[in-house]
């Protein structure tokens, strides 16, 4: 899909279809949709509203054949909801859902809207722009390339503004919509990849094309020799060998240097701990976290934060096979402590924490893992909300805020200590996994074993938010890109 911004009028254009929009109970339409309702002899007021009884509720949709028009083919008029509850990011959903409706429609090839929100919504021209082109994206994705006969797609969609202050702030707004969009929908395919094709050498592989001051991939040797007692085991079962993968974007001038860990376990079979067929199903997505991280790598460069980042990925498969660890091994990790092998399905925390020890030795400022860590977090907050856990109550504060601007919804859960006694292990420092409730705070009691206390530390668990079997807001079905948008605002606005 090619997407666009154009200073024009919207009648000076010509497409498939033409969307407008109008907030619930407006009955004599002003703006953009007004000037149209004039050109087309009052067809919006006199037949879609009165006669139709299109109220503007948010989300409703009109679509409108307009045989008399030489511009358009089509006009679809959307409801933007009561002017009060409308927000930056109902118009990110909106715009998904009305990508998803065009794609739908019958003969609809090009797409031009008009700037939604930044009329008498009153929004800036740079956030509506930006939240537009992120929704189109989102919403218009599809994964179809092992499909023989393709989904229907658009080609063209562009937004129109006729006010030359408005448009060139709005093409700012744009502009970083597309990289959003484009850092999203990678991800999406990466995660949505087959694990015969994703495996951790396709990922080192892809993290050292990337455009980056410098990407250093551990082999397995290597990964025995740091110490990563841990990892190393998660992936000894496996014909694909572990790659530890360090990206780094050192800018001239940064203020503070962060590290992003996303687990990568590229097929979780569970190890000799071997799941059911329907809870291995899903498993190729228990890279979500790294491929958010990777993602966000590719494109760094021309996000531009002034901060420094290390992207870190301990890529592994956990398969059940004649050299699997095995319950009751005791591992030791990169800082010495010992754990005792509960159960080879809790192999996410196990990675992380030799990539937590790896983190702590560049002295960041701030670590941030994220990672489809339990199941437990999916049947706490569902396909919904990812849960945020840490040490540090500023740095959750500010990732839930950052989560909040993208349209991302994170929940704070707890890190209280009682929760840790399933952890204790007779012979080791500690167990990896002591099954019971409270799975997500019990992974992230035991992540925080592996961190120093002085270091802020944020845990995203993605497992319930990574892959969705039913739309969620402007998602639809499928890899979500889930976190991407949080950590963008965190990096950008730190
Ligand atoms: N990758 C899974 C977690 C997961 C479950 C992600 C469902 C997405 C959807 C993780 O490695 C896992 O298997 N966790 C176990 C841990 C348990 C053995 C302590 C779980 O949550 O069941
Ligand atoms: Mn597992
Ligand atoms: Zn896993």
């Amino acid at each position: 899909m090619d997407l666009k911004i154009k200073n024009a009028d919207l009648m000076g254009l010509k497409a498939d279809l033409l969307v407008l929009n109008l907030f619930e109970g407006t009955t004599v339409p002003g703006g953009a949709t007004g000037r149209i309702n004039e050109e087309l002899n009052g067809i919006i007021s006199k037949f879609i509203i009165k006669k139709e009884n299109f109220t503007g509720k948010f989300g409703e949709m009109y679509l409108l054949p307009l045989p008399n028009c030489e511009n358009y083919t089509k006009l679809l008029l959307v409801g933007l909801g009561k002017r009060e509850d409308f927000t930056i990011n109902k118009l990110r959903e909106l715009s998904s859902y009305i990508i998803q409706k065009a794609k739908k429609t019958h003969n609809v090839k090009t797409v031009v809207s008009m700037l939604h929100g930044a009329g008498c919504a009153g929004f800036k021209p740079f956030d509506c722009a930006k939240a537009i082109v992120e929704g189109t994206m989102i919403g218009g994705y599809s994964f179809d390339k092992y499909k023989t006969s393709k989904i229907n797609s658009i080609k063209d969609f562009t937004v129109a503004e006729i006010d030359a202050a408005k448009y060139s702030e709005a093409k700012q707004g744009f502009e970083k919509g597309l990289l959003v969009g484009d850092t999203i929908n990678y991800a999406r395919d990466l995660i949505t990849e087959p694990a015969e094709k994703v495996t951790p050498d396709y990922l080192s592989n892809l993290a050292s094309e990337l455009n980056l001051d410098e990407v250093k991939v551990y082999e397995q040797f290597d990964i025995i020799n740091m110490q990563m007692g841990a990892f190393a085991a998660v992936g000894q079962g496996s014909v694909n060998p572990p790659k530890f993968i360090h990206m780094e974007y050192k800018p001239s001038k940064a203020r503070k240097k962060v590290v992003l860990i996303g687990k990568g376990i590229t097929f979780d079979a569970g190890g000799l701990n071997i799941k059911t067929a329907t809870s291995m199903l899903t498993m190729k997505d228990d890279m979500s976290g790294a491929a958010a991280v990777l993602s966000i790598m590719r494109n760094i460069k021309k996000f531009k934060p002034d901060i420094e980042v290390h992207g870190l990925i301990a890529a592994c498969e956990n398969m059940p096979s004649g050299s699997s660890y095995k319950q009751g091994d005791i591992l030791t990790a990169m800082n010495g402590r010992t754990i005792e092998v509960d159960n080879t399905d809790a192999e996410g925390r196990l990675t992380l924490a030799d990539a937590l020890c790896y983190a702590q030795q560049l002295n960041p400022d701030v670590i941030i893992d994220i990672a489809t860590l339990t199941g437990a977090c999916v049947t706490a907050l569902g396909s919904v909300a990812s849960a945020i856990l840490g040490n540090n109550d500023e740095l959750i504060k500010k990732l839930l805020g950052c989560a909040d601007k993208g349209g991302e919804k994170l929940w704070r859960m707890p890190m209280f200590p009682e929760y840790e006694s399933v952890l204790k292990s007779e012979i080791a420092d500690t167990k990896n996994s002591g099954g019971g409730k409270g799975g997500t705070t019990v992974a992230a009691l035991f992540l925080s074993n592996f961190i120093n206390k002085t270091t802020p530390w944020a845990h995203i668990d993605i497992a319930g938010t990574a892959v969705i079997d039913k739309p969620v807001a402007e998602n639809p079905e499928g890899a979500t890109g889930v976190g991407i948008r949080t950590l963008l605002n965190y990096l950008l606005s730190e």
